[in-house]
């Protein structure tokens, strides 16, 4: 199986109820072969709106990490989430809730083919979850930033979820420093060359 077979196959899936709230499914997108995986929660109102991860607010400062700061465009790397539809409470309220277990187990298999098909160099974890998911820990995120994991031997650096980032300062929090401190160690591993900052 491809990439866009295993896309096809996420586009139409129906196996737990997030199916039924979703406007669209957010299966991921960027370079096949990329050297570098970012992995997030699941999809926001943006992202389901749009079918595309990290395009709302914290997307654009993912994007600014990416583009700005590692100098690469954002379609050579890669960006998933655990699971691929919107986990809201309620689409009135337009409130999002973390994804339930039995979500998360039923998307499990996309995530685990994606990460197999690119084969990346480095995983980058973002966030509490996505780090306690893909490195089966229950360690928390602020202990775990910064120090290199391991999954299916590839290595994996978690690092602060760009929301988090957001809710605390944004550009001029010290977690965005910490943020971009770990992502040089992800681009030497990945053997991508760091870009002098302005
Ligand atoms: N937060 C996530 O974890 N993933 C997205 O795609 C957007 C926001």
């Amino acid at each position: 199986m491809n990439i866009e077979e295993l896309k096809a196959t996420a586009m139409a899936c129906k196996l737990c109820r997030l199916a039924t709230t979703r406007k669209t499914v957010v299966f991921g997108e960027g370079n096949p072969n990329a050297k570098v995986m970012f992995i997030g929660e699941g999809p926001g109102a943006t992202e389901d709106a749009t079918g595309r991860p990290f395009v709302g607010r914290a997307g654009e400062l993912l994007t600014r990490i990416i583009e700005k700061g590692m100098g690469v465009p954002r379609s050579e790397v890669y960006i998933a989430n655990i699971v691929k539809c919107r986990p809201t409470v309620n689409q009135e309220m337009k409130k999002d809730r973390p994804p339930e277990p039995d979500e998360v187990e039923a998307c499990t298999p996309f995530l685990l083919n994606q990460i197999k098909l690119i084969s990346p160099r480095v995983i980058v974890t973002l966030g509490g979850p996505s780090t306690k998911f893909i490195l089966g820990t229950k360690e928390g995120i602020t202990k775990l930033r910064g120090k290199w994991g391991e999954f299916q031997s590839i290595p994996v650096m978690p690092t602060y979820h760009p929301s988090y980032v957001l809710r605390n300062g944004g550009d001029k929090s010290p977690l965005r420093r910490d943020v971009w401190e770990d992502i040089k160690l992800v681009m030497e591993r990945a053997g991508i060359p760091i870009p002098p900052q302005s």
